[in-house]
């Protein structure tokens, strides 16, 4: 488990499921990661469980938990290589009404270090719809910067859509959060890295 403030991290169980697929399943939500809902057999899911949700390599997918244990979102990474010892994040808060309480830049915060501090990295970066205000602030609270503006990126709902490419280096995160480390104070004054 890694923990952050509000939330923890962990990785997905088959008992996230019907969570997952009540994501993947939500219009609204997959339009802010720029994809159109298509229909998916359940077993794609379960796939993914056992597959590439379950080791923890290039990719990382964790599931987030408040502290009562309420399941409101997922952070991701992806393309992780160790020889730029750089990788891809996303997030989703599914959960809508756990949007806008801060849940999500603690989540990416507590992502980010493991990234940083458990598995070494320099950069990490991700693309942001450029109309995504919220994630963009969420972002740059965080301490992601605006690297440049990739445009008519994507192409969904009949139009094409700009995005926003952001990044953050070790050396800014550890600038800006690590003089916080009280806020892993529960967990044993570190946080927690060890999965499963
Ligand atoms: C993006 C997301 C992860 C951010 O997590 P969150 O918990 O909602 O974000 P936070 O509450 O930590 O921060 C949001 C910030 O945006 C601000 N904000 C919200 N709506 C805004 C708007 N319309 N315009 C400008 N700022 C806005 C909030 O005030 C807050 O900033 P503040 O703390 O300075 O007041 C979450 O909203 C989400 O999952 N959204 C849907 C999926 C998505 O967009 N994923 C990202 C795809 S790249």
């Amino acid at each position: 488990m890694i923990a952050w403030r509000t939330v923890r991290l962990r990785p997905f169980h088959e008992r996230d499921l019907p969570l997952l697929r009540a994501w993947f399943d939500d219009p609204e939500l997959m339009r802010f990661w720029g994809m159109t809902s298509t229909p998916v057999v359940d077993q794609r899911f379960a796939d993914d469980l056992t597959g590439r949700f379950s080791r923890f390599d290039h990719a990382g997918y964790f599931a987030i938990d408040l502290i009562d244990g309420t399941t409101i979102g997922r952070v991701d990474f992806e393309r992780l290589s160790t020889e730029t010892r750089s990788a891809e994040v996303m997030i989703l808060i599914g959960d809508r009404t756990a949007r806008g309480k801060g849940y999500g830049t603690d989540a990416m915060v507590a992502l980010l270090r493991y990234l940083f501090h458990t598995r070494n990295l320099h950069r990490v970066s991700l693309t942001v719809l450029a109309w995504n205000v919220r994630a963009i602030r969420s972002y740059e609270k965080t301490g992601f910067t605006v690297e440049g503006r990739l445009r008519d990126d994507l192409f969904f709902d009949g139009g094409y859509h700009d995005q926003i490419a952001m990044s953050i280096l070790r050396h800014e995160f550890d600038a800006r959060w690590s003089t916080d480390e009280s806020a892993a104070l529960d967990t044993g004054g570190e946080a927690r890295v060890t999965l499963g």
